[in-house]
């Protein structure tokens, strides 16, 4: 049994803690938020005790791991504090939005040797899985092409976007994560468009973007292509192919029931896809608190790191100067 201590309470903590008090072998001690009612609902909800501050969460020598799910740029802090406290580490994607802050980071923590694991949950979706699984199993040959399809159902609310360190950092950071994890290697060129095509006036506003298109290719050439756009009016898409000398690899979105229906008008209506991460990682986000647990119980190697972390943020800020520019940049 591994006790935890959640820090942020909000949409994504919320989630974690529902995962951690249904896992039978994690115990929620402690909820920690700046805005204190969102920690004492989930306190009130799961029984453990709402925290008035983050030092007195790490003073308590009963807490083993501690669960990052506060805003993106409280990560860093969080981190140092937890890992100088000796605890291990569950933090939510992306460790921040500034490498050199990253860098300093783990420069600090590197030596204390505390387990840390950041949540790219998507690595642990089965369908994800058995695709990458048969990658490296040589099913499809040598691998020639990943082609990565990741569109959102809808814009995030302005507060969201103002905050969130653009498109490609907040959100195509999966997909930086997804194309390493399937290419086996990591890129060494990117090439991005980025576009404001969903709503410009509030996209120029918030200085982002909605609609992106990355290139990448590795050192033995292998390419990778990811398109991304913040609104799809019919659900949230997210597909990949993966093409080989031997074959090629295709996961579908997934949807509540498998059920087609045929009518006098339309024929083959399928119901519409699950609407959202928590809807549709719903288990990737339990294996990962699963596989987590495990690495602490075994003292294995965590399956996502920071090094993971720092290379996704690293893809992400190449394809940004890549799209502001109109150049490729070398990794
Ligand atoms: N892996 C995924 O699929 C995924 C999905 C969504 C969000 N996220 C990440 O999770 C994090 C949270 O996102 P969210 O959508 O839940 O945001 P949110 O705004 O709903 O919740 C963030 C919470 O953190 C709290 N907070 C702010 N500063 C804090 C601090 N210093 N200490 C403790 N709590 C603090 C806020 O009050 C808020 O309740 C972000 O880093 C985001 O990128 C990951």
């Amino acid at each position: 049994m591994i006790r935890f201590a959640l820090f942020g309470c909000g949409r994504i903590g919320r989630m974690h803690a529902d995962n951690l008090a249904a896992h039978p072998e994690a115990a929620l001690l402690w909820a920690y938020d700046v805005h204190g009612p969102s920690a004492e609902a989930v306190a009130e909800k799961h029984g453990c005790k709402a925290a008035g501050s983050v030092a007195e969460v790490l003073a308590d020598p009963a807490v083993e791991a501690v669960l990052i799910a506060s805003s993106t740029d409280t990560h860093v802090e969080l981190i140092t504090a937890a890992a100088r406290a000796g605890k291990a580490i569950l933090c939510e994607k992306p460790i921040d939005l500034d490498i050199a802050k990253v860098d300093a980071c783990w420069n600090e923590i590197g030596p204390l040797g505390v387990p840390i694991q950041i949540g790219f949950n998507r690595r642990y979706d089965p369908s994800f899985n058995a695709v990458q699984k048969a990658i490296r199993a040589g099913e499809i040959g040598d691998l020639r092409q990943v082609i990565i399809t990741s569109r959102d159902p809808g814009l995030a609310p302005r507060e969201y976007l103002q905050t969130s360190g653009g498109i490609f950092r907040d959100m195509t950071i999966h997909d930086f994560d997804m194309a390493r994890w399937l290419l086996g290697e990591e890129p060494v060129e990117v090439t991005a468009t980025a576009s404001r095509l969903v709503d410009p006036g509030l996209m120029a506003d918030v200085d982002d973007f909605d609609t992106v298109m990355v290139q990448m290719r590795t050192a033995s050439g292998r390419q990778c292509h990811i398109n991304g756009c913040r609104e799809a009016v019919y659900g949230y898409d997210q597909r990949f192919e993966i093409f080989g000398s031997l074959g090629m690899l295709q996961n579908e979105n997934l949807r509540p029931t498998t059920v087609r229906r045929w009518g006098r008008t339309e024929t083959e209506v399928q119901e519409p896809l699950l609407n959202f991460f928590l809807e549709r990682y719903a288990e990737a986000y339990r294996i990962e608190l699963d596989l987590f647990l495990q690495a602490l119980e075994t003292g294995g190697a965590m399956p996502v790191t920071p090094h993971d972390g720092r290379q996704a943020l690293r893809l992400a800020d190449c394809a940004l100067e890549s799209a502001l520019s109109g150049r490729a940049v070398a990794v």
